[in-house]
């Protein structure tokens, strides 16, 4: 079973589907589908590499204070910003719409 989302990314949307059996952050999922996530802490919530604005309900997957910290330490962060690293793949995503910054 999969859930459905989109991404966007430089003006265009892509559905994606989200497989719910794999424990998979939506960063990784987004690095499998080969968008341009940096990553470089590797999903320690570190970097900020991961970055994007999601609309879309992640009150399962709250911030916590480490990602609170890292977005408040990089550039053109708003109330949408999470850090995809720090939501997993899960059924509350249905319809959700990721959006990639240039430069991910
Ligand atoms: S991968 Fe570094 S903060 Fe998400």
């Amino acid at each position: 079973m999969d859930v459905h989302f989109k991404v966007e990314f430089e003006g265009e949307e892509q559905a994606v589907l989200g497989p719910l059996d794999v424990s998979l952050s939506i960063m990784e999922l987004l690095k499998a589908y080969d968008y341009p996530i940096e990553a470089t802490c590797g999903g320690m919530g570190l970097c900020g590499t991961c970055h994007c604005f999601v609309d879309g309900d992640t009150s399962l997957f709250p911030i916590g204070d480490d990602e609170a910290d890292t977005l408040d330490n990089i550039p053109f962060t708003n109330s949408k910003s999470r850090l995809t690293c720090q939501i997993r793949v899960h059924e509350s995503l249905e319809g959700a719409v990721f959006h990639l910054k240039p430069g991910n």
